[in-house]
């Protein structure tokens, strides 16, 4: 079973509860939520502020991913506004143990995530501390790029460690999935799909939630 995680950084902001709805409607199951400083990343997106509005204007669960220098700093303000799960970069943390011990102790569900040129074996030391491994299919920064094909081999070698090792941390993946490669991303064992801009840049994000879902499924199917 893959659940669809719609990434506001491609809605539209001024009709941003409306716009969450209507993807939750499609069957969406939690909000990914990109939060960019402008150093880490070159963009600039939002702060725990916005996610309180959020907070208000959804049930689901909001999944926030810190895409920020000393993400420490920021950990409890964002957990206090309504995060739910949090993930932080491998590439971002110094003392990355201590940094998922921050999140965790904050109640939440503590995510790691890689950037494209990061080996899935750095994470090693910490694949038994987390509760989800987000692997991005793209360089972090921006909504609408192009699919990063190798993720897709990153995705099968961590759920191989994963079953080697007993544990049970869902595997995610965040950038340029569509409908054009939905059913590829699937079949390599994902758990949760990051979708922006395929999902609000949609004439209806309702209808592009659900048609990705079924081709994920699909997939799945035909697979066994
Ligand atoms: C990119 C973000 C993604 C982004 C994905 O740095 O982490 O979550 O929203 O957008 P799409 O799905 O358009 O590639
Ligand atoms: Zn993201």
């Amino acid at each position: 079973m893959i659940e669809l995680a719609p990434s506001i950084l491609s809605a539209d902001f001024a009709r941003l509860g409306e716009q969450v709805n209507r993807a939750a409607e499609g069957g969406g199951t939690v909000i990914h939520v990109d939060v960019m400083d402008g150093h880490f990343v070159p963009n600039i997106t939002l702060g725990p502020q916005l996610v309180r509005s959020l907070r208000k204007a959804t049930k689901l669960p909001l999944d926030c991913h810190l895409m920020i220098e000393d993400p420490d700093l920021y950990i409890p303000a964002f957990a206090d506004a309504g995060a739910d799960w949090m993930s932080v970069h491998y590439e971002a943390c110094r003392h990355l143990d201590r940094t998922l011990n921050l999140v965790k102790n904050h109640g939440l569900q503590v995510g790691v995530v890689i950037n494209p040129a990061t080996p899935v074996g750095m994470l090693s030391e910490v694949l038994d501390i987390v509760d989800y491994v987000l692997v991005m299919s793209v360089n972090p920064g921006y909504g609408g790029q192009k699919f990063i094909p190798n993720s897709l081999r990153k995705v099968r070698e961590l759920a191989q460690m994963r079953e080697q090792r007993g544990l049970d941390f869902a595997i995610e993946i965040d950038g340029g999935v569509g409908m054009e490669n939905i059913a590829d991303v699937a079949r390599a064992g994902v758990d949760w799909v990051v979708a922006g801009s395929s999902v609000f840049h949609a004439p209806d994000p309702a209808q592009a939630v659900r048609e990705m879902q079924r081709a994920a499924e699909e997939a799945l199917s035909v697979k066994v």
